[in-house]
């Protein structure tokens, strides 16, 4: 992908014209969202300077963009990869602020809606399935994997087990799906999907490892050795009042759907809302941004209960693994400081396998490290919350892609994905089970 470097005269003489032609070409049919992400870009650019990094916080608190990558504005600095989602009405300013201060971007996706549109293509073909048939190559509904959950819970009493762990803030079940034969297992691992609601391809993750052990657990060596040994909680989406608005409303959001006494803006981030150095660095006090760490720690009740549900079960639970996108990393504590965590060796020789084992199938590389220093700095994780309390082996997937696609990771590559991390997953839980301490 080539860099642009149109002047900006020339962007700012176009201008009506786009504008026009936008108007003209809105085809007939019904869109999804509204059409409301028509002629949105998302851009990626690298700021070179320290002047570069100011223009663009200057610019983004000015637009209001929405930050792809990283997830908060305080992260970007010299060489950080940052990607923008830009509205169609911003565009022409932001590209044109950006040519006139002689920064650097490439246009990742050109018009969003258009993505939108051709990633969920699968969507109207859809129909209802027994299990078997049941469709995990498709991203589903909150409505449609209850119902899955609820039809597991039916068809395989004794192996699956589906609880629920307390209301959303919109009254929602927050359900969990235990899995093992009921005998009486020491240890479990814990697995959540979809803190982060845009982050569909999480979702997809979870519900294919429980198909996967559904279909493998008598027949494949390793799953029996893990099934032998454990049980595993697994909790599909965890953010399922945001899951849902992303679904109807807004594609892209990130955060709870909970209001807030003292600002219009709604939501807070389920990912920096735990009690581990709560609103402290990489987190905002300000409830209109994407990285807002809520009134008080376990402030969500999505995150008051599943905090409650691990404290209860801390003793047990052995293994806390948490599926984010898009970055292609796993990461482990600490990722409120620059430390490392006691047992280093232990967990880094995990991670080591674990992403070596992922790249095995197509070649795909991550990325792996404490999250502080592989991704960013955050505080109030989930991750780390779930270390400090006891959990030893805590870990964080970033899964693909690394920006070409992003939160719009099509559909076609859910399978690619899930195959991949899934031995990522055996590879760890059978590290942890026969080596660490
Ligand atoms: C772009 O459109 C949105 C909603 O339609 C509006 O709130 C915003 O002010 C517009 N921005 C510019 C720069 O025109
Ligand atoms: C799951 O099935 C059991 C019966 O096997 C039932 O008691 C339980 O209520 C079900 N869970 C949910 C969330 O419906
Ligand atoms: C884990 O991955 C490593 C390669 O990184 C491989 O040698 C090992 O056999 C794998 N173990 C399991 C249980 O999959
Ligand atoms: C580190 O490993 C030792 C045994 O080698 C164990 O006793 C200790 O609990 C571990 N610490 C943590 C924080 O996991
Ligand atoms: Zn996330």
């Amino acid at each position: 992908m080539k860099f642009l470097g149109k002047s900006r005269s020339q962007t700012a003489a176009f201008l009506p014209l786009c504008l026009f032609l936008l108007k003209i070409l809105q085809p007939g049919h019904s869109h999804l969202y509204s059409n409301r992400y028509a002629g949105d870009k998302v851009i990626r650019l690298i700021p070179n300077t320290e002047e570069d990094v100011n223009a663009l916080k200057k610019i983004y608190h000015q637009l209001k963009v929405d930050l792809w990558q990283p997830s908060s504005i305080s992260h970007v600095s010299e060489g950080t990869v940052t990607d923008v989602h830009i509205p169609q009405n911003c565009s022409w300013i932001l590209l044109a602020f950006l040519q006139e201060a002689n920064i650097q971007y490439k246009i990742l996706i050109d018009d969003l809606q258009e993505a939108l549109e051709k990633g969920s293509s699968l969507q109207t073909q859809r129909s209802r399935r027994s299990l078997i048939e049941y469709n995990y190559e498709v991203y589903h509904s909150l409505e449609e994997i209850q119902n899955w959950m609820h039809h597991l819970n039916k068809s395989y009493t004794g192996f699956i087990h589906m609880f629920s762990i307390g209301k959303s803030y919109e009254g929602r079940s927050l359900f969990v799906l235990k899995l093992g034969r009921s005998r009486s297992y020491k240890r479990a691992v814990w697995i959540d999907c979809g803190i982060h609601a845009r982050e569909w391809v999480g979702p997809a993750f979870c519900q294919w490892f429980v198909k996967e052990v559904l279909l493998t657990y008598r027949s494949d060596p390793t799953m029996r050795k893990m099934f032998n040994h454990l049980y595993f909680y697994v909790m599909p989406v965890f953010n399922v009042d945001g899951y849902h608005f992303s679904w109807t409303n807004d594609r892209f959001w990130r955060k709870t759907r909970s209001k807030n006494s003292r600002s219009r803006c709604r939501g807070v981030d389920a990912n920096r809302n735990w009690k581990v150095k709560w609103c402290d660095e990489g987190a905002s006090m300000h409830p209109c941004d994407d990285t807002y760490c809520g009134p008080f720690p376990e402030s969500e009740p999505e995150v008051k209960a599943v905090a409650n549900f691990l404290r209860k079960h801390r003793k047990h639970i052995k293994a806390y693994l948490s599926f984010h996108a898009y970055a292609q990393m796993l990461l482990y504590p600490y990722s409120y400081k620059y430390a490392t965590i006691p047992n280093f060796s232990c967990v880094e020789t995990a991670a080591y396998k674990a992403v070596n084992a992922l790249r095995s199938v197509y070649g795909v590389r991550y990325r792996y490290g404490p999250a502080s220093s592989t991704l960013y700095v955050s505080s109030g994780s989930s991750m780390d919350w779930a270390y400090k309390n006891g959990i030893p082996y805590t870990f964080a997937f970033e899964l693909r892609d690394t920006g070409h696609f992003g939160f719009l990771l099509p559909e076609g590559l859910i399978k690619p994905t899930c195959i991949e991390t899934m031995l990522a997953v055996k590879n760890i839980t059978i590290h942890l089970l026969k080596k660490c301490p």
